[in-house]
């Protein structure tokens, strides 16, 4: 069963299978099911860019999208997460992409069910689309991960992007450094990378990688104003002067304005926040194909199909 839960479960090899299949289909390459495949996209979280590039991704993939909205679902009655993947397998749901508060939620479902469940972002946990997304914009950039360095900056402790974005590109080679609140590092993190002052972290890296502060997830009262948190933590306009002459701006998303970057640089020459989501979409595309390949087959040129 080709799950998508977790970056480290990917071997370096189907890193680079994946980031290959997603940039065949940036290139224009098809794939198509050989039979009429249903997907659920079951979002029990907020979410934008995650949820409408796998939509989008599916239905350019040919796929039969079952509207699924937790509100309206029998979820509100009390069904648990298991009777209800239990209940689309029943109904002929051929795979689900699950985004969950609770860490490892599908801990639960692995092993259990026979459809493949493509992790959209569990609690803290993990964000595999997000990174493999963010590993397809800094190749782009870049050619190679080898001696890159990244500084992610921001609610470490609290994002599941940093989490798997350091496990994938500390193995890929890349130099990855922590940097914002010291409070909110995560000394698990260590074992990927160390924190650095973030005038440093920004001066030195080749991307400069933003992270929302996720307040849904503190328990206390914010200590950060706004203003303090852009001026002690934020990218400001001041210290994107002072990044390396090729170096890129990457943020997963949402972005909070003013806060963790300064308004006016979302969108600058060195910005790769709207690549990051134009890319989301053949990353999913790809992982969508990884996971239906092995068990419906399919067809690689559309051409071919339709003869
Ligand atoms: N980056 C990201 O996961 O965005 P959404 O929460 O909008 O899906």
């Amino acid at each position: 069963m080709k799950h998508l839960l977790t970056t480290s479960e990917l071997s370096i090899s189907e890193i680079e299978q994946i980031l290959s299949e997603a940039r065949g289909f940036k290139a224009g390459e098809s794939w198509l099911p050989h039979n009429q495949t249903f997907v659920a996209n079951l979002f029990f979280e907020p979410s934008t860019r995650t949820k409408c590039s796998f939509e989008v991704a599916e239905r350019k993939l040919g796929l039969e999208v079952i509207p699924f909205e937790v509100a309206t679902s029998s979820v509100l009655k009390g069904e648990t997460l298991y009777d209800t993947i239990r209940t689309l397998e029943s109904v002929g749901v051929n795979a689900v992409v699950i985004r969950h508060n609770i860490d490892n939620y599908f801990d639960e479902l692995v092993g259990k069910t026979n459809i493949p469940i493509l992790n959209a972002g569990d609690g803290c946990g993990h964000h595999p689309t997000q990174s493999l997304l963010d590993l397809m914009t800094i190749q782009e950039e870049f050619e190679t991960f080898q001696g890159i360095k990244v500084a992610i900056i921001g609610d470490i402790r609290h994002s599941r992007v940093a989490r798997s974005n350091a496990d994938a590109l500390v193995r890929l080679g890349a130099e990855v450094v922590f940097s914002g609140p010291q409070e909110w590092f995560d000394e698990s993190m260590r074992q990927n990378g160390h924190y650095e002052n973030i005038d440093t972290a920004i001066e030195t890296s080749d991307v400069v990688m933003l992270l929302r502060i996720q307040h849904e997830r503190h328990s206390d009262s914010d200590k950060h104003t706004a203003e303090e948190y852009h001026r002690q933590y934020g990218l400001t306009i001041d210290r994107e002067k002072k990044m390396k002459p090729n170096s890129i701006i990457m943020h997963p998303a949402p972005v909070n304005r003013d806060v963790e970057i300064d308004g006016r640089l979302v969108e600058c020459e060195r910005s790769r926040i709207f690549k990051q989501m134009e890319n989301g979409v053949y990353v999913r595309m790809a992982v969508l194909k990884r996971a239906l390949d092995q068990y419906q087959g399919g067809v690689n040129n559309v051409n071919d199909y339709q003869k």
